[in-house]
């Protein structure tokens, strides 16, 4: 049966680890991935507020581990998510029971739902998860920046957003909920629409470098909207919406290829996005036109 693990342990979780190749994707994190998590549990006390780690053994010998993250709360809807950050162990046995650990540990904390991220692909790890009730909830999808040029005779152009457009994005926003919230999760559409309307007005009126949005314009018309969050590795894509009616033509493309263009400027090399399981059309267009891949999938439970 798993436990909490203690000082004591570490020796033998690095001796387990020795040699393994960690899992990595394009867009993660290289100070905050797992195994630096690991080490920084191992020699400071201070992560270990934010983390939990777990292990299995036999006798003295660890034979398997979880790190949990004990709590994150989702921006606009609130959810709270435990997350398991990793989990390694060479016995099936030994993961199952740490995987329900840390799913009590994450009902402890009151959290709407145990999350993990696998690299897209993994079949093993996608059995292993649904297996335990774990459903897709998403993608992860990426793609290298580039200067790339805008077609010369368009119906569009493309303009910084100002906190005037604020309501028109908001607006536009939460008309699209139903396809961008996460699969596997149910929310009161009011409720979202209304903190949505708030969320996407705040987040252009923010006065802050790191935050950029664009505009589609078709004329006068507000065509869509590119909202990008800037660090220096990435642009994650905050938000992004087309009006129905600018849907399956070149709109996507030449808004999407601004944002491209924008952080290549900034020589910010990814383009970085999350994509609902259930948003079939927003992935294939990603893949498809603008050549983003997907990185890693979450996969999530509800508790
Ligand atoms: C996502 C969005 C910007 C894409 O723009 P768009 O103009 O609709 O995209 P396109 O019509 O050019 O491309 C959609 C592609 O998906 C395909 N598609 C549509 N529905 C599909 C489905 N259910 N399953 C699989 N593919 C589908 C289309 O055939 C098309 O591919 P093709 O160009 O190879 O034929 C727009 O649909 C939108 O605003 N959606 C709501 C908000 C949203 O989802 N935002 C993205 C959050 S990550």
């Amino acid at each position: 049966v798993p436990r909490p693990a203690t000082s004591t342990d570490f020796e033998g979780i690095l001796r387990l680890v020795a040699g393994r190749v960690y899992p990595t994707w394009p867009s993660q994190d290289p100070r905050n991935n797992a195994r630096s998590i690991l080490e920084d549990l191992i020699e400071s006390a201070t992560s270990q507020d934010e983390y939990e780690l777990f292990v299995t053994h036999e006798q003295q010998d660890i034979t398997g581990f979880l790190i949990l993250k004990k709590q994150l709360t989702r921006g606009i809807t609130g959810d709270r998510e435990s997350v398991v950050v990793d989990c390694f162990t060479p016995q099936v046995s030994d993961r199952r029971q740490l995987f329900e650990c840390a799913t009590e540990a994450a009902r402890g904390y009151d959290s709407h739902f145990l999350t993990t991220e696998i690299p897209a692909e993994d079949h093993h790890e996608r059995e292993f998860l649904e297996s335990l009730g774990f459903g897709l909830e998403g993608h992860k999808i990426s793609v290298t920046t580039a200067e790339c040029v805008m077609p010369k005779k368009s119906p569009y152009s493309v303009r910084l957003a100002t906190p005037d457009d604020g309501y028109l994005i908001g607006v536009l926003s939460s008309s699209m909920l139903t396809h961008t919230v996460s699969a596997g999760r149910e929310y009161d559409l009011a409720e979202l629409t209304f903190r949505t309307m708030g969320n996407m007005m705040a987040q252009v009126a923010r006065d802050d470098p790191n935050s950029v949005g664009l505009v589609l314009m078709a004329g006068q018309e507000l065509a869509g909207h590119l909202l990008l969050e800037l660090n220096d590795r990435f642009g994650y894509i905050y938000d992004l919406a087309l009006a129905k009616e600018h849907w399956g033509g070149t709109a996507v493309r030449h808004l999407m290829r601004s944002g491209s263009r924008l952080l290549f400027e900034r020589r910010i090399p990814l383009f970085v996005g999350d994509v609902s399981a259930s948003n079939r059309r927003a992935l294939v267009v990603a893949q498809r036109a603008l050549g983003f891949a997907v990185e890693c999938q979450r996969y999530g439970l509800p508790l």
